[in-house]
C-alpha cells in the first residue's frame, strides 16, 4: 500500500505540530500556544504506515473580491521532514489538498511562499503583494479633531471586529475573519508591548454612525536599543478606518515623534493612507508576494463579481495537469456584473467569433496564468509577456483588462 492522504487525530496533534514548528516559521508561537490556535482539523498529512512524510496546515477563510465573499483556503504552514524531502511527498500532499478543496466547493487557495518553484509546480502563482511602508512620526498628520480616541483592552477587540466587518468588503482580497483570526491578532499584541486605540467619529461627519467607532489601530512598540539615535518602531499589527478617517488615524500616532517613533505598516500599493500623508517622507521598505491557485476554474470565475458596465467573452484553452478538471476549452462570458463559464465540448476549433479572439480564437493558459488574472494583480499584457497567457489578438486583452479591473489585491494578514 502506498502513502495515504488524511486528516489527523487529537492524539497526533502534538507530533504533527512539532514537525511543522521544527521548520521555524516566523511568527509561530511557542508549542503549547500553537496547539491552541491551530486545531487538529486544520492539519493534513501524507503518511506511510504511521511514518509522517509531509504535513500542512490549512484554514478556510472566505475572501472578499469586489465586495463579494467567495470561499477560499489558506495554506499556512507546510513541511516535510528533512529525510523525506525531494521525493515528491510535498507535491502529492498539495495535489490531494486541492482535490479535497474542489470536492468541498472551495474554488481558490492562497499562501505566502517560502520559494516559488515548489508552489509553481502545483499551479500557484504570485497574485497579490504586501508592501511594507515606514514613515517617521514627525511626518504624520497632526490633527486628530474632530475625532476623539480611546484605548480598548487587547483582550477585547469586539469593536475593531465589528468595524472590520464593514470595511473588509471594500478591500479586494481581504479575509472574512473568524474567531481564530482575532485571537491570532490579540496573541501577537500580547507577546509585545502593544495597545489598541479606537477612533470615535463625530456624527456630523457621517463617516460612521455616531455610536460606532470610525477606525482602530493595534500597534506594537519595539525600542531599537542598538540604533545610533533613539528609535522606536511602531509596528501596525492591524488597522482600518471608514472613508475620511485616514488622516486622524495616522495623527493618533504622531505624538511618538519625540521618542524617535517610526511607524511601520503593510498595505496595498498604492496605499490609500498615502493620500492622507502630508509630505514625501514615506518609504517603501519591502515587498512580499502571496500566491493564489485557481482550484476550480468554473466555480472561481462564476463566483466573483465583475465591473457592472463590462460585457464580452473570451475562449480559454486551459492545460492544468495537477487539477485536470480545469483542463479543456472554456467560454468565459461577462455581463451585468457577473460571469458564465461554459465548457466547449468541441474545443477551440470552430468557435464562433468571440470578443477580440477572431474566428476560432482562444487564449491559451494554465493555472499559473489564471491566478493573477483572477485577482486582477497584473495587467493581462504582462501575463502575455511572461508566457503565462497566449492571446490571439489585442481585443481580447482589452476585454480582459476591463473585466478584471480592480483595486490592488491585498490582505491585512501577513500569514
Ligand atoms: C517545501 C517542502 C515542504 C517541499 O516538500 P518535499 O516533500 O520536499 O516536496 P517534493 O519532493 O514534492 O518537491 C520538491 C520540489 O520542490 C522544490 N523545492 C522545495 N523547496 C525548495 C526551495 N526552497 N527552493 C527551490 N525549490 C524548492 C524541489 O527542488 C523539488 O523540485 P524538483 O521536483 O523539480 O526537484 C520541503 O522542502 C520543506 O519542508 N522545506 C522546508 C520548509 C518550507 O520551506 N516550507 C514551505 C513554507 S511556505
Amino acid at each position: 500500500m502506498g502513502a495515504a492522504y488524511r486528516t489527523i487525530t487529537e492524539d497526533e496533534h502534538a507530533a504533527v505540530a512539532a514537525l511543522i514548528l521544527h521548520v521555524g516559521f516566523g511568527g509561530t508561537p511557542p508549542p503549547e500556544e500553537y496547539l491552541r490556535v491551530a486545531p487538529p482539523e486544520q492539519f493534513r498529512v501524507l503518511d506511510d504506515a504511521g511514518e509522517l512524510l509531509s504535513a500542512l496546515r490549512v484554514s478556510r477563510l472566505a475572501q472578499w473580491w469586489l465586495g463579494r465573499a467567495v470561499p477560499s483556503a489558506q495554506v499556512l504552514h507546510f513541511a516535510s521532514p528533512p529525510q523525506h524531502r525531494g521525493q515528491g511527498h510535498g507535491s502529492r500532499l498539495l495535489a490531494e489538498l486541492l482535490a479535497e478543496l474542489r470536492e468541498a466547493g472551495v474554488p481558490t487557495a492562497t499562501l505566502r511562499p517560502s520559494n516559488f518553484p515548489f508552489y509553481r509546480a502545483a499551479g500557484f502563482e504570485a497574485a497579490g503583494a504586501w508592501s511594507l511602508y515606514e514613515a517617521r512620526c514627525e511626518h504624520l498628520p497632526k490633527r486628530l479633531a474632530p475625532f476623539r480616541a480611546r484605548q480598548v483592552p487587547i483582550d477585547d477587540l469586539a469593536e475593531p471586529r465589528a468595524l472590520y466587518q464593514r470595511i473588509a468588503p471594500t478591500r479586494h482580497g481581504a479575509f472574512a475573519r473568524d474567531d481564530l483570526s482575532w485571537r491570532w491578532i490579540a496573541r501577537r499584541a500580547r507577546d509585545r508591548s502593544a495597545l489598541c486605540l479606537v477612533l470615535d467619529g463625530p456624527g456630523a461627519l457621517q463617516v460612521a454612525p455616531p455610536d460606532e467607532p470610525a477606525g482602530w489601530v493595534v500597534v506594537a512598540f519595539e525600542f531599537q536599543r542598538d540604533a545610533p539615535v533613539p528609535t522606536n518602531h511602531l509596528q501596525v499589527l492591524d488597522w482600518g478606518c471608514m472613508p475620511g478617517a485616514d488622516a486622524a488615524l495616522l495623527a493618533l500616532l504622531a505624538g511618538y515623534s519625540s521618542m524617535g517613533g517610526v511607524l511601520r505598516w503593510s498595505g496595498p500599493d498604492p496605499d490609500p493612507a498615502l493620500f492622507a500623508l502630508p509630505d514625501l517622507h514615506t518609504r517603501l521598505v519591502n515587498r512580499f508576494h502571496w500566491m493564489l491557485r485557481v482550484v476550480d476554474l468554473r466555480a472561481a470565475f462564476t463566483a466573483r463579481p465583475y465591473p457592472a458596465g463590462v460585457a464580452g467573452r473570451v475562449v480559454l484553452e486551459v492545460d492544468d495537469p495537477v487539477c485536470p478538471w480545469n483542463t479543456g476549452t472554456w467560454r468565459l462570458e461577462v455581463a451585468g456584473g457577473g460571469a458564465g463559464v461554459e465548457r466547449l465540448a468541441g474545443g477551440a476549433a470552430g468557435v464562433e467569433r468571440v470578443a477580440g479572439g477572431g474566428r476560432g480564437g482562444a487564449l491559451r493558459t494554465g493555472a499559473r496564468g489564471l491566478a493573477p488574472l483572477f485577482t486582477g494583480f497584473t495587467d493581462p499584457a504582462d501575463l502575455v509577456r511572461a508566457g503565462l497567457l497566449a492571446p490571439p489578438g489585442p481585443d481580447s486583452l482589452e476585454f480582459l483588462r476591463a473585466a478584471f479591473a480592480s483595486p490592488r489585491p491585498w490582505t491585512a494578514e501577513l500569514y
